[in-house]
Order: structure tokens, then sequence, then C-alpha cells
């Protein structure tokens, strides 16, 4: 083999096998990452940003801008590791690039060697060559010189000694060449344990490095736990801090809520002693009214009571008499018709009582019929009032005893209420709340029940709805409001004036309008945000249609009891109801059969007569406008007529 490619296979060889030795990050090739001889870096993990709630308090800004600061932090901490990965990274290359370095100047400088060994080598190899053919030359010689000079037994002594020495000189060139050989191979194998050397040399610089990168590692990572120590004692303090104001807060509270307790006691025995008051000025008030129409009819010698006031006014009526007293009119007309008229006493039939009337109320009904416009329900009276108050007389056949004579009661009749004795099926009566007097009990049962029976059983209201009441400080209108509030519906009024407004305020209604200044369609549209009114009580009718539409909300009821405000309709009433997908409902209570009647009587002592009585959560209370005497009975009914009334008229019954 030629000298120059053995040298080459040589260095191949031992480059490969330096190779093998190398750890791996610093082999030939391409450089593998994850392995040469830097760490990972740190990640850490993100976590899931917690869904951002809007600063409302300065705690939560305060809070906010914590975390904002925490999060800021770090991210420079993150910037600032990726860095020193960085350096990390570009400090191992370098190292890598300075090993290869040294590493081609080593194989160099053992090519070299190797080179000039085997120059050595040839050199000698060429001297020993030039020795032997000196050699050959002289034997050459000397054989020539023995064949001139000596005999040729001598020339075989010499010729034997010759042969002698030169083996001797072949055995001195053979132990000179294995002792050069031998010299060759410990000078390789020196060569090759340097190398070694070197190589472990350097291993261990890389394995310094990377104890180092761990140390480095594992300071970062004392580090961090350090870091969140701190930011973990930070957040302890926080919490206590937080634990203690949530403390505190509740202490507050437990203090508000103990002086709110208090306040409601305050607040109750306040209501307890105004009520109390109320009752005492409202019975002054029927001492001073009963004081005066002695009076008046003390100053009327042809009184016309006389028959009256002979009778005793106990509980215990005197029956079998067959006259009384009553309102009456010979033909329609104005007030000035109404006159008070000695009239046949009624009898009980199967089933009813005969009251003894202390108080009835007026109605805009008994108006329409002593105009003749109203004529009354087939087998009722034809005398006017249909409600009372008083004490039952006598007890018809058939009673089921829920009642005895004596027994104060109300009642609510086809008609016939405003005379001294009225009949009436005793399904009909109520007892009369605590703390209500017979002329307040007397404004109770047309009003209340056609209320209550609009809301409740033709209207369907339910808690939350919003109930428009046309004529709120009417009769009906006030017993209305305090029933949408008791029903915990919201009531709006339309009435005539500021202080109606104000007064239909004071009941519990949530907004009044005044009809005559304001629209007030557009009004309770502002007040439900465009909505619109779920409910409309309306005793209007006609003039109202089209702005009761306008305000009706979608599928809201529309609920029809009068027509104070005319009958004709002129317009696209269904087209406007359809849009609205509204229903209207039309209701008279006068007009419905004593079982129904009966049943609404029924359903009202039980769930609303209960709020009259003082205690009630819900503190119910007819409105009574003014009580007239029987004999003016012509001022009731004007005033009335001219709108004046805000509740109920009262007459009371001699
Ligand atoms: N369907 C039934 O079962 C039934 C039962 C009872 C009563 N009603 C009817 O319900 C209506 C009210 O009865 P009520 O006892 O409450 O009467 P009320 O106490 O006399 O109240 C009626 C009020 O309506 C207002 N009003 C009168 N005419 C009006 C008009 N043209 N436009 C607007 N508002 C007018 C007046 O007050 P402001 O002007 O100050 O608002 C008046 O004070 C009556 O028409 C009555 O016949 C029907």
């Amino acid at each position: 083999m030629h000298v120059d490619s053995f040298l080459l296979l040589k260095a191949l060889s031992q480059q490969e096998k330096i190779n093998k030795d190398m750890p791996k990050g610093h082999r030939g090739g391409k450089q593998i990452d994850s392995i040469n001889g830097t760490l990972p870096s740190y990640q850490k993990i993100q976590e899931e940003e917690p869904q951002k709630k809007l600063p409302v308090t300065f705690e939560d800004k305060r809070k906010a801008n914590y975390e904002r600061g925490n999060m800021e932090l770090e991210k420079r901490r993150q910037a600032l590791m990726e860095q020193q990965q960085r350096e990390a990274e570009r400090k191992a290359q370098k190292e890598k690039e300075e090993w290869e370095r040294k590493q081609r100047e080593l194989q160099e400088q053992e090519w070299k060697k190797q080179l000039e060994l085997e120059k050595r080598l040839e050199k000698q190899r060429e001297l020993e060559r030039q020795r032997e053919e000196e050699r050959r030359k002289e034997i050459e010689r000397r054989e020539v010189i023995f064949k001139l000079f000596y005999s040729p037994k001598k020339v075989i002594i010499f010729t034997k000694q010759e042969l002698e020495r030169q083996r001797r000189l072949e055995w001195e060139r053979i132990r000179r060449q294995e002792l050069l050989n031998q010299k060759n191979r410990e000078q390789e194998e020196i060569v090759r344990l340097n190398s070694k050397k070197k190589s472990l040399h350097l291993e261990l610089e890389v394995l310094n490095g990377k104890h180092q990168q761990i140390a480095g590692r594992l300071q970062d990572v004392r580090l961090r736990k350090q870091t969140q120590k701190t930011e973990l004692e930070v957040l302890d303090k926080q919490c206590d801090l937080e634990i203690m104001e949530i403390k505190q807060l509740q202490q507050e509270l437990k203090e508000l809520r103990e002086s709110y307790n208090t306040q409601q006691l305050a607040l109750e025995q306040l209501h307890k002693i105004k009520h109390d008051k109320l009752k005492e000025i409202e019975k002054k008030r029927l001492e001073l009214i009963q004081k005066k129409k002695l009076e008046d009819e003390a100053a009327r010698p042809e009184a016309l009571y006389a028959a009256v006031n002979k009778k005793p006014t106990s509980t215990a009526y005197p029956v079998g008499e067959d006259k009384m007293l009553a309102v009456h009119f010979d033909k329609p007309g104005g007030p000035e018709n109404l006159y008070v008229k000695e009239v046949a006493r009624p009898h009980p039939r199967e089933g009813e009582v005969l009251l003894k009337v202390v108080a009835s109320a007026l109605n805009r009904a008994d108006l329409l019929q002593r105009q003749g416009q109203y004529s009354p329900p087939p087998g009722a009276s034809s005398i006017l009032g249909l409600e009372a108050s008083g004490h039952v007389a006598e007890l018809g056949p058939g009673c089921q005893g829920h009642w005895k004579i004596g027994d104060s009661a109300m009642a609510l009749l086809p008609g016939g209420g405003q005379a001294q004795y009225v009949t009436v099926p005793e399904g009909l009566l109520m007892p009369i709340p605590e703390g209500l007097s017979l002329p307040q009990a007397a404004a109770v049962p047309e009003a209340w029940l056609t209320a209550f029976q609009l809301l409740h059983c033709v209207g369907g209201v339910q808690e939350g709805e919003t109930v428009l009441i046309h004529a709120g400080t009417g009769g009906v209108g006030t017993a209305a409001i305090l029933l949408t509030r008791l029903l915990k519906a919201v009531p709006l009024v339309t009435t005539s004036s500021k202080e109606n407004v104000q007064m239909a305020q004071r009941l519990g209604a949530a907004a009044g309008f005044d009809y005559k200044k304001e629209d007030f369609a557009e009004e309770a549209l502002k007040a439900t945000q465009g909505v619109g009114v779920n409910v409309i009580l309306d005793c209007i009718g006609g003039s109202y249609w089209e702005k009761n539409l306008h305000c009706l909300a979608a599928d809201g009821r529309w609920v029809l009891y009068g027509l104070m405000g005319g009958a004709d309709v002129n317009g696209p009433l269904l087209s406007k109801l359809l849009c609205k997908r509204g229903s209207l409902r039309a209701s008279l209570l006068r007009s419905r059969d004593k079982k129904y009647k009966e049943s609404l009587v029924k359903t009202f002592t039980e769930q609303v007569l209960p709020h009259f009585s003082p205690g009630s959560a819900v503190q119910l209370q007819p409105v009574v406008d003014q009580i007239f005497a029987m004999a003016d009975v012509q001022k009731a009914h004007s005033r009335m007529e001219a709108n004046k009334n805000v509740g109920k008229i009262i007459l009371e019954m001699p």
C-alpha cells in the first residue's frame, strides 16, 4: 500500500475513534438541540387567565392593580430567564467550536508525527538497503580476492567465517528492526493515550459545564420557590385582611338588621297609634253627625221621621210592622226628584234575612236608575241602593244558621239598600271586619267586590303586572288601587286633578296621570318603559278606547265595566286590538246570578276581609268621601253627579 493512502486511512480511523469517545453533543454532524449540553429552559406553565371582573369597588380596583403588577413581574422574570438561556446556549456553542478546533489541531499534530515517523523509518530502510548493497559488494570483492590469493581450503574457511559474520549481522539487524518496531508501537501507544487523556479532559470540562448549568437551574428553582413563598405570604396576609373586612361587614349588617328591626317595631307601634287615633276621630265624627242629625230633627216639628223615631233602635228590632222609610222618586230625572217616602216593609223569603239598614253607599248605578237609564234586574227591589250595612232583624225560612238576629253585617244588593229595611239572601251577607264602623262598612260591598272581581276573576291580574285604573279616586278606583297592591301588582291611575293624583299615590298608586292635562297613554308608556300596561280597568269606555289600545301591552287585558265616557266607538278598534293580541273583557256585577255572587262574596270574605282588620300586613280601608243623612239624598246625588266625590258617598238611615 502506498504510504500516503495508508496514513490517510489511519487518520480517518483515528477520527472515527475520537468521535465515538466524545460525548454525544460533541460528535460531528448537525448539532442536536435537545442534547447540546444546555438544559431546556424553564417554561412557566401559562395559567388560564381567570375571567376578568370589572372593578366595581375600591377593593376590586386594588385587587385588579395587584394582579396586573404580579403579571408584569412574572413576564419580566420569564424574559430574563429566556435571555439567560440564550446566553448559555451561545456559550455552549462557543465551547463546542473551541473543542472541535483543538481536536483538529491535535489530529494535525498527530498526522505530522506519524509522517515524521514514517519518513524516519523509510530513511532507516534506505540505509539498511545501502548497507546490504555495500556488504554484498564487499563479499563479491573478497570472493574475487580469495579466488586470486587463497587456496580453496582457505577460501572455505574464510567463507565460513564470512557466513558466520553475516548471520550475526543479520541477527543484529533483525533485532534492531524489532526494537525499532517496538519503539514505534510504544510511541503510537503514547500518542493514543495522550489523545485519550485529552478527550477525557474535554469530557470533564463538558461535565463541569453541565454541572454549572444544573447548579444555575437549581439556583433558579430555589429563587422561584422563594418568590412563590413570598407571594403566598402576601396572599395569606391579603386573605386575612379580607376575612377581617368580611367579618366587619357582617357585624355592620347585623347592627343594621337590628336597627332595622327596632325601627320596624317603632313603625308598627306608630301605625297602631295612628290607627287607634283614626278610629277615635271617626267615632267622634260619627257622634257629631249623630248629634247634628238629632238637632236637625228636633228643629223640624213636622218631623218626617216621627214614625221611625218612635221605634226602638236596639238590636231587637220590632218586626211585623209593615212600614218603613225609603228613598223614592216618582218619575225619572234629576236629583230634585228624590224624596223620602213611607213604603211597605219587605219580608224575608226562603233563605233570606231582613237587615235593619244603618247606612247605604251611593253608586253611579243609582244615578242612572234615577235618570231612567238603568232598570233593576228582574225580581230586584225598585228602591235605589246596591249595598248596605246594618243589623240582622229577622231570619227568613230555610236560613242555614250562619246569622242570628242582632248580628252586624254588610250586604251586596241588587237594589233596595236606601231604605230602613232590606231583604237579602243570607249568602250575600258579610261580617263587618274589626275596626270598621257601620257607615264605613256600607262603602265596602259593591265597590270592593266589583274591584276584586275585575282584578281577580275577569282581568286575571298576576304578581308584578301593571294595572291602569281609570277613575282612580272613585269608589271602585280606590278599592282597586289597594287590591292591586294586595295582589303584588303595580297600580297606575288616571284622575282629574293633581290633588287626586296625590291622594291615589298615598293610597298606593305607583303613578297617577291627570287626564285633563296630560296624555295618560303616553305617560303610561313612559312609566312602563314603552312596554305598556298589562291590564286596564276601564269604566270610561268610548272616549278612552283609542288611548287604551295605545298603551295596552301585547297580550294585555282591557276590562270594561262602565261607560261614563260614552258607548260609541269610531275607528279601527278591532284591528288595533288584534295588533296587540289584546282581549276586551266586559263585566257587570249587578246582573250576575245569585250563585255567582254568593261564591264571590265567600271568596272575598275569606281572602280579602281579614286585611281590613288592624294588624294585617297590607292594611285595607274603604275611602269614605262624605256621609249624608237620608233626608239629604238630593245633595248626595248632586255631589256624585258633579264628580266631586273622592271615595264613597254614604247615606245614613234613620
Ligand atoms: N260593571 C260593574 O259591575 C260596576 C260596578 C260598580 C261600578 N260600576 C261603574 O264604574 C264606574 C265608577 O264607579 P264608582 O263607584 O267608582 O264611581 P265614583 O266613585 O263616582 O267615581 C267615578 C269617577 O270617575 C271619574 N269620571 C266621571 N266621569 C268621567 C269621564 N267622563 N271621564 C273620565 N273620568 C270620569 C270622576 O273622577 P275624576 O274625574 O276625578 O277621575 C268620578 O269621580 C261607574 O260608571 C259605575 O257605574 C260598574
